[in-house]
């Protein structure tokens, strides 16, 4: 398929690197393409960013048919931007593109196009330490129809936001509260899909947990309420006598790259690591006992979070001595050393781009 390529004559300034927050500043470009059944997947383009318009009858604005997906280019210390395991999230969009609906995509063509897009973007991917160029591709439906049915037609765009730290906290512990009341997702629904109607159905919960004091939401299974399934927009690991335990991708849960990287470092490392479900009892009674070392929730936007508190029912569990533990430390500095390319990457996960 070609890929046509339209340069904006109106180009932005950079922002100050110093000053990123999360999501609020676009580059000059976006990468679009439509789908409809005749013609499939076509009209791929890299055009000045700008609005979708939409009919106000649009599906995904009534039904919330839509995926989308994260991942970041990083600068390097030699200037050089490079992007952490990209194929998994294009492989991942069509995981997605299955639970909804959705027409699959190219991946090997969409991962170029992504390419082609950082390319003529080089410059936007800023330098400030920690800070990176966030990627968004993103599929919704287009058909303007109120019945409810999967759509006929699709927009594919990706956006790119240059961003520093996720949470204010950055790379400190943050407070997390355990809820028993709302739920995130359910086997069989949607969690283990990256689509808007999880982050949807995350809100009321989370703005719970900030009226409470605390940063974000730890989320229990749906059916028992007991099982751990993941933290605020992340997955969760714990560190129970020495032990790597994050919850099994049982349909609920996301999964993240970065928790597979987590997995693959810990292998790596010889770290004891299990895939098992974990009851929020378990984990109290571990905290009891002295034999929960560690909490800390993994993703592309924060890379890793240790969490400090757990609040939960009448108590609220110190986790550690409240500090960042050594196991998260090493997770993140290890992982973002690789991102950075300030060290060697020992599994092939990262891509270089070259300026257009
Ligand atoms: C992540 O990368 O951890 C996320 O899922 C956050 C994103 C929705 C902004």
């Amino acid at each position: 398929m070609d890929l046509k390529i339209t340069k904006t004559r109106t180009p932005k300034p950079l922002p100050d690197d110093s000053k990123l927050g999360f999501g609020q500043i676009f580059t000059d470009h976006m990468f679009n393409m439509d789908y409809n059944p005749e013609q499939g997947w076509h009209d791929a383009r890299i055009e000045p960013y700008g609005p979708i318009v939409m009919d106000p009858a649009t599906m995904v604005l009534h039904y919330g048919q839509a995926i989308f997906d994260g991942l970041k280019a990083y600068r390097t210390g030699s200037g050089n931007v490079q992007l952490f395991r990209p194929q998994q999230n294009m492989s991942r969009m069509n995981r997605s593109a299955q639970l909804l609906c959705i027409p699959e995509i190219d991946e090997a063509f969409a991962l170029k196009a992504l390419k082609k897009l950082i390319a003529i973007e080089h410059d936007w991917v800023p330098r400030a330490q920690e800070t990176s160029l966030y990627i968004r591709p993103t599929i919704v439906a287009m058909d303007p129809y109120l019945g409810v049915r999967p759509s006929h037609t699709y927009r594919f765009f990706i956006i790119l936001s240059p961003v520093g730290a996720y949470y204010p906290e950055g790379f400190n512990p943050v407070k997390i509260w355990v809820t028993d009341k709302y739920v995130r997702a359910v086997r069989g629904g949607l969690g283990e899909a990256k689509t808007p109607a999880n982050y949807a159905a995350s809100l009321l919960g989370a703005e719970m947990a900030k009226e409470a004091g605390y940063t974000q939401v730890l989320w229990l299974d749906a059916v028992e309420q007991r099982y751990i399934d993941e933290v605020g927009t992340m997955n969760i690991f714990f560190v129970v006598d020495g032990e790597l335990v994050t919850p099994p991708l049982g349909g609920s849960i996301l999964p993240g790259i970065t928790r597979d990287s987590v997995l693959a470092l810990a292998r790596l490392w010889n770290l004891p690591v299990s895939e098992r479900n974990i009851a929020i009892d378990e984990a109290v009674a571990a905290h009891k006992t002295g034999a929960l070392q560690e909490i800390f929730g993994s993703g592309t936007a924060a890379v890793i979070s240790p969490v400090s508190h757990l609040a939960w029912k009448d108590e609220v569990l110190v986790v550690g001595d409240g500090a960042v533990g050594p196991i998260a430390q090493r997770f993140y500095d290890t992982l973002t050393d690789i991102q950075y390319g300030r060290v060697e990457d020992p599994f092939g996960w990262i891509v270089p781009i070259e300026k257009a």
